[in-house]
């Protein structure tokens, strides 16, 4: 057995064997033989089969691949974030200003089923698609081998890149692949241990829609092109896209054939891939130019230089924090990774799958949502940026009423808050269509936006479904985002020139848009996402279940988000209280309906106590106000917070937590009631169903969807910090019996601090708070025990300055 990390490769169970993997990674399991550090790494012994459940994703914000590693045929799927199936639409719905006072009127005399069937006749758009997202094709590279020995497929969570090895008659074949920020392409290295024998075929496929597709070796180039196109007539501007690969061989021959390229005989093969299409680039010219601009500069650099930068640049995110809850039993963290997720089906004694969980979402946010110089940089979408069919599951779309704002829960908390940034251009790109929306479906000043986006940030209402379509409050969560990257950074430039604005945009909409009903400004027609009730005995028609109505309890906490982030961030910005928007947002606040409680004690969902259609519904709405947001939190309001768990026990009990992102958003809610136990039955319970063999977080077991990948990253995260009641609160929901050790690094607070800490016999052992901006520091500790700070009793809060740290002991 090898184990020397001097020479550059890692040797699995004294066979397996990976180059360029530069640090040790080997840890000795429990059978002696050697595995890849089970925290870190996925890895496999066998390829993938199922795309979407063992694909290994890839990327550099823009641009995605997936690697399955078959030694015969290798298929890899290539996405592009701006590939969607076409151009800005116009689904302005041409009749909603009309029906609006019709709908409303009806809502107020009880005459609620039909102000639903009004509602889908006359206010929804007559095109209900927004527009979905699609791929560039595949890299199909024939390699030919048959029956090979010692297979591993891995991919580093802590560096980004992925990769297979085999013995294929005794040669040792690799394949590397890395998404490069720096240099905004993908690579790969391709090598066999002995000299020439190297031979593979490489062509794009893609279903439909392609105009070119060709192969060349002219002067010296051996690349590969496709061009294709979202299908329209060019009079309809459909989405344009050219994509090459160039292939640098050492040793060997290659020939080109119509869209095919063969190469024999090599020893090692390198692979640079870009793609660009026209939402960033309007000129044809310049379009294909950046494309061979990137890989010309890729090539010239070449492989080794363009993967020590990606590496670099990846780690230097990736490395800001890490969380350690400690060494699994038996050596379950040694196995491959499908062997410790179906191990986990039955109870998660491998605590390192959950840290490798944490470090998974970390990786794929760094991977699908970076900011560049670009004018506008596509968001992390319903599927980050990975998709292998002309168009991708629920549209891979932007749907903000939950799960967009799920994929960024880490963002702030695990310190990669600019992977938050692309949502901002989203926006930015949104928000002159949303004006013009708040205008022509309610005749309203503002900003306002449905429950989804596309690329074109279309702001109108989606789909045609009573459940979820009815919804004008997507600004009024997204904008929330930007209030916390201020919250998380002290950026007052920021705060001043986009969130503040935005703010104001989108509290004028409310003030005009809401209607109001017992002395209170609300919404409606709207919806509890996706949630209906049964229509009550004075109403009509009676029995039946309907999802629209007016006052949905998250409206309210929402509109209430809206003001006060409003007014935080004018008292931030010294913006006095007579501004018109201050005042005008001081009134409309004590005019936003309060939570109301039941006969069981839960917060209502509802204006009344409706009779429940689905008891156990997936989506929290109503209790937004416990998390993400802060309204309901035990430390802010503890009558709120009662009547929060009395809703959330209550949609558990009855079925929730049904799909992977509604489990995980389960984790969150659990930590925010600050109870480290029920939040690990709920992290376990994800584990148990939710994740599949390449750790991409499921709908129902099947069908992927990026969403609960963040959303159980935030919500380990929450049980060891939290910091939106104004404290910085450590170890608020440690699960003490099943995490009673472990340790923490690099997590961040509200108001810029930073944390690291270690707990034992599930206390806090020792903390360093280091404040990044200056400002005042609460500290908390676990249920509200006494604690030091540098030494002496913590009584309130310290007055901290910019590099300060503070050392936390019991
Ligand atoms: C191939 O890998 C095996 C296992 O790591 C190693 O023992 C062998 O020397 C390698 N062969 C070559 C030609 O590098
Ligand atoms: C996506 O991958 C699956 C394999 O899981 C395959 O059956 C399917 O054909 C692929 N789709 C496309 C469009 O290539
Ligand atoms: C229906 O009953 C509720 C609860 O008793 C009451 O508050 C409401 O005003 C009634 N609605 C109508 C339309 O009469
Ligand atoms: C409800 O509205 C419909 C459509 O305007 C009307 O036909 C019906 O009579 C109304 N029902 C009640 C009970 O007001
Ligand atoms: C609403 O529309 C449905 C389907 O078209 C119809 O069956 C029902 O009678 C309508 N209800 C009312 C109250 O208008
Ligand atoms: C090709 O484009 C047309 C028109 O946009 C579209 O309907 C069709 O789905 C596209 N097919 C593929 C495979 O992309
Ligand atoms: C908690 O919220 C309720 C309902 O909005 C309110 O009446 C009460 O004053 C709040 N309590 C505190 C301590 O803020």
């Amino acid at each position: 057995m090898n184990n020397d990390p001097d020479d550059g490769q890692i040797h699995l169970g004294g066979k397996m064997h990976f180059s360029y993997l530069s640090v040790p990674l080997i840890v000795a399991s429990a059978t002696g033989v050697l595995a890849l550090d089970g925290s870190r790494f996925l890895w496999y012994d066998a390829p993938g089969t199922d795309w979407e459940s063992s694909a290994l994703p890839i990327g550099n914000g823009r641009l995605g691949a997936t690697v399955l590693g078959g030694p015969g045929t290798e298929l890899i799927p290539l996405n592009e974030d701006t590939i969607w199936s076409g151009p800005l639409q116009d689904r302005t719905p041409p009749r909603a200003l009309a029906a609006l006072p019709r709908v409303r009127e009806m809502l107020l005399a009880g005459n609620i089923s039909a102000a639903s069937n009004l509602t889908m006749e006359d206010i929804l758009p007559d095109q209900p698609s927004e527009r979905a997202f699609s791929y560039f094709g595949n890299l199909a590279l024939e390699f030919g081998h048959g029956d090979v020995e010692d297979y591993v497929r891995w991919l580093d969570t802590s560096q980004g890149n992925a990769g297979v090895s085999y013995t294929y008659k005794d040669v040792n074949y690799t394949r590397e692949y890395i998404a490069s920020f720096p240099s905004d392409v993908l690579a790969a290295r391709f090598t066999a241990s002995k000299k020439g024998v190297l031979s593979l075929k490489a062509r794009f496929t893609r279903e439909g829609n392609a105009t070119s597709n060709t192969a060349s070796t002219t002067g010296g180039v051996n690349q590969i092109a496709m061009g294709g196109s979202s299908g329209q007539k060019p009079e309809e501007h459909p989405i344009l896209f050219v994509g090459k690969a160039r292939f640098v061989i050492s040793g060997g021959r290659v020939s080109a054939s119509k869209d095919t390229l063969t190469i024999s005989g090599a020893t090692t093969v390198d692979v640079f891939f870009n793609t660009e299409t026209n939402y960033r680039h309007s000129n044809p010219k310049s379009l294909e130019a950046a494309v061979d601009s990137k890989l010309r500069a890729a090539v010239k650099k070449g492989y080794a230089r363009v993967r020590r930068e990606a590496v670099a640049d990846a780690a230097s995110l990736l490395g800001r924090a890490a969380i350690d809850l400690g060494t699994s039993p038996n050596g379950l963290a040694s196995l491959p990774t499908d062997q410790r997720i179906a191990h986990a089906r039955t109870g998660l004694e491998d605590v390192q799958l959950a840290t490798l969980a944490w470090n998974f979402g970390r990786h794929l946010l760094v991977a699908s949502s970076r900011n560049t110089a670009a004018a506008v940089d596509m968001p992390a979408n319903l599927q980050g940026v990975w998709n292998n069919k002309t168009t991708a599951a629920w549209g891979g779309k932007y749907t903000i009423n939950i799960n967009i704002e799920m994929n960024y829960w880490p963002a702030g908390p695990t310190n990669l808050i600019e992977t938050q940034e692309p949502l901002f251009d989203l926006l930015g790109v949104a928000r002159p269509r949303g004006r013009a929306m708040a205008r022509s479906m309610y005749g309203c000043d503002g900003v306002v936006i449905h429950h989804n986006l596309d690329l074109w940030g279309d702001p109108a209402p989606t789909d045609h479904n009573a459940h979820s379509t009815m919804w004008p409050m997507g600004a009024a969560w997204m904008v929330q985002h930007m209030m916390e990257h201020y919250r998380f950074t002290g950026d007052r430039n920021f705060l001043k020139r986009t969130a503040y604005p935005y703010l104001v945009d989108v509290a004028r909409f409310y003030q005009c848009y809401t209607l109001t009903w017992e002395g209170s400004r609300v919404t409606g027609p709207s919806i509890s996402a996706e949630n209906s009730f049964i229509v009550p005995a004075n109403a009509t028609v009676a029995g039946q279940s309907i999802g629209i109505d007016i006052a949905p309890e998250q409206d309210n906490q929402l509109m209430r988000d809206v003001v006060t982030s409003l007014l935080e961030a004018a008292t931030a910005l010294g913006i006095s209280d007579s501004d018109k928007d201050v005042e005008a947002a001081r009134k409309f606040l004590d005019l936003i309906r309060a939570p109301r409680i039941g006969s069981y004690g839960q917060i209502l969902e509802w204006r009344y106590e409706y009779k429940e259609a689905d008891a156990g519904h997936r989506h929290l709405s109503p209790l937004y106000g416990l998390h993400p947001s802060h309204q309901f939190a035990p430390l802010v309001n503890e009558t709120l917070s009662k009547a929060a768990k009395a809703l959330l026990d209550h949609r558990l009990a009855s079925g929730s937590g049904s799909t992977g992102w509604s489990r995980t958003w389960t984790i969150n809610q659990y930590a925010r009631l600050l109870s480290g136990a029920e939040t690990w039955k709920h992290v376990a319970a994800w584990f148990a169903k939710y994740l599949m063999a390449n750790l991409w977080n499921s709908d129902h077991g099947v069908n992927y969807q990026i969403d609960g990948n963040f959303g159980v990253t935030s919500g380990l995260t929450e049980m060891l910090l939290q910091s939106h009641a104004g404290v910085v609160h450590l170890l608020p929901a440690l699960p003490a019996e099943a995490v009673p050790a472990g340790s923490a690094r690099g997590l961040v607070a509200r108001g810029g601090f930073e944390v690291d800490m270690e707990w034992k016999d599930g206390k806090l052992k020792k903390a360093v708070v280091t404040s990044k901006s200056g400002g005042q520091l609460k500290i908390r500790v676990g249920d509200g025990e006494a604690f030091r700070v540098n030494g002496g009793r913590y009584r309130s809060a310290i007055e901290a300055s910019k590099g300060a740290r503070f050392v936390v002991t019991p």
